[in-house]
């Protein structure tokens, strides 16, 4: 005898639930990372692309572009999501805080570094900077 319409539907859920229940109480606890850090390597190469023409292909600086940012106690003390908004804004020749009259263009003058990307130059920053 043929299995009935609602023999099939049944045992399709089943299925179904049997394979929720695997998905979802199945997972990994794999530890998530205590504070989300940036790819150092892959912020060099960002860093090389849009801040090195300013700051120079080390970040020491270049007279009248932009500041030494592997000495700078200014860095130094921001935490890294202010140094991510830092870059996000910049700092215009206009601002008080301005300390050498030439303009930081926000993200460096390159709309498309993402806010993933900032965090990723961040990580490069603290890598080279020296104490
Ligand atoms: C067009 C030139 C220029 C570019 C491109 C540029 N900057 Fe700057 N940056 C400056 C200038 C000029 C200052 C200093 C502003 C001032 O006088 O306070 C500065 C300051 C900074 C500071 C603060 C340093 C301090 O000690 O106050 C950081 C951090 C920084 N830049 C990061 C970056 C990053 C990261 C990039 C690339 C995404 C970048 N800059 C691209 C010109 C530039």
């Amino acid at each position: 005898m043929k299995p009935s319409w609602t023999q099939l539907a049944v045992a399709a859920l089943a299925g179904l639930l049997a394979f929720g229940l695997a998905a979802c109480g199945g997972g990994s606890a794999e530890p998530t990372a205590a504070a989300p850090s940036g790819d150092a390597a892959h912020g060099a190469t960002l860093f090389a692309g849009t801040c090195a023409s300013c700051h120079g292909p080390d970040a020491k600086g270049i007279a009248g572009l932009g500041k030494d940012l592997t000495t700078s106690t200014w860095v130094a003390e921001r935490t890294d999501t202010e140094l991510v908004d830092f870059i996000k804004t910049g700092r215009p020749s206009s601002d008080p805080l301005n300390t050498t009259g030439v303009d930081m263009p926000p993200r460096g003058g390159n709309p498309a570094l993402t806010d993933a990307d900032l965090v990723d130059i961040v990580a490069y920053i603290r890598s080279i900077h020296v104490k």
